[in-house]
């Protein structure tokens, strides 16, 4: 026998025969990532009359209602699917009203970019901590946030977007009772067409930090533990999206995503409606803030932590990698 036959029978797999070549790994890959699953934040701001950085989101603007179908059709063309709308009032008060004004921010550019016509899923975040004096998420009784005094004023927001034109309600609140309240007052105004991405496992993050300063919704005191979820429960997040399901929620999302990979495999595996992840504003900021110091390499990393989020089986990827990933992919 000779001395290469004698090897071959060693008794292993070869698993490097597939990972040989550009070809073969791309042949065998599991999964890919496509930029039509992408959703981009986008903040929308009352009080400006020209796109202003955010010093927090490297490459990340703060857009006026005038200009916001710029940063649109830089994401449809790159072949993102779709935005999710922020906007930060002209003012605000205690009970976070402005959240509700058809004439707010995000309303005024839901119309905007109705009137273009954009090609993208336009999907509305709800909550009242960027239009609250006191950046909570919900109306204060003292210094806890009362639940359900609350929830009226998140489904009259949630009417609000759906008659300016977002096809998505995203409430991001973590209030009990709110997906109810906003598919009952959805239906009642005859937006029945209208879904809801509830944002049913939000944990409370540090990652959160670059957004409270591009938001500017940073609570004036204590955090938002009381109502955000505690980071090491994964049964309790089952249990959250499980509830949001039965009060109507058309798809569930779980946030941040990088550290949260496992509530969104379970989340997969559990529920049979699409699942989306959100990688929230630290996990980007991080991940640039590395490779500004020329630690990693930003592409890479990026789409490295894309794919992760991925391979989980998140169907949506809500991230602010959104458009620069879809450029990168395309190449
Ligand atoms: C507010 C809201 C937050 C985010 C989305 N909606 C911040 C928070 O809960 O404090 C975070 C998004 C991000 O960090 O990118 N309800
Ligand atoms: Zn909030």
């Amino acid at each position: 026998m000779s001395l290469t036959a004698e090897r071959s029978a060693l008794a292993f797999t070869r698993h490097r025969r597939l990972r040989r070549t550009a070809a073969l790994r791309r042949l065998v890959r599991e999964n890919r990532l496509d930029p039509s699953a992408f959703v981009l934040p986008v903040f929308v701001d009352a009080r400006l009359r020209a796109p202003e950085a955010i010093r927090s989101l490297p490459g990340h603007m703060r857009w006026p209602v005038s200009r916001v179908h710029e940063i649109a059709e830089r994401a449809a063309a790159a072949g993102v699917g779709g935005l999710l709308l922020f906007g930060l009032p002209a003012d605000k008060d205690e009970r976070g009203g402005g959240a509700g004004d058809p004439a707010g921010p995000v309303p005024s550019a839901l119309r905007v970019l109705r009137e273009r016509a954009t090609p993208l899923a336009l999907v509305a975040d709800v909550c009242l901590c960027e239009y609250t004096s006191h950046g909570h998420c919900g109306i204060l009784d003292g210094e806890t946030v009362d639940n359900d005094a609350t929830l009226p004023l998140l489904a009259d927001a949630a009417v609000a977007y759906a008659r300016a034109g977002a096809d998505v309600i995203a409430p991001s609140d973590m209030m009990d009772g709110r997906v109810a309240a906003i598919r009952a007052a959805l239906d009642a105004e005859g937006h029945g067409d209208a879904a809801i991405l509830s944002y049913a496992a939000k944990f409370a993050s540090a990652y959160y930090g670059p957004f409270r300063e591009a938001a500017e919704c940073a609570p004036s005191f204590g955090d938002r533990a009381g109502y955000q979820m505690d980071p090491p429960n994964r049964r309790e997040a089952i249990a959250e999206m499980a509830t949001d399901l039965d009060e109507g929620a058309d798809a569930l999302m779980v946030k941040p995503a990088g550290p949260y990979l496992d509530v969104i495999a379970e989340a997969c595996s559990r529920f049979d409606v699409p699942i989306a992840a959100y990688q929230v504003s630290g996990e980007y900021a991080a991940i640039h803030a590395a490779a500004e110091r020329g630690w990693i390499d930003l592409r890479r990393a990026a789409l490295e932590s894309l794919t992760g989020i991925a391979r989980a089986g998140a169907d949506i990827v809500i991230t602010y990698f959104a458009i620069d990933a879809a450029g990168w992919l395309a190449r």
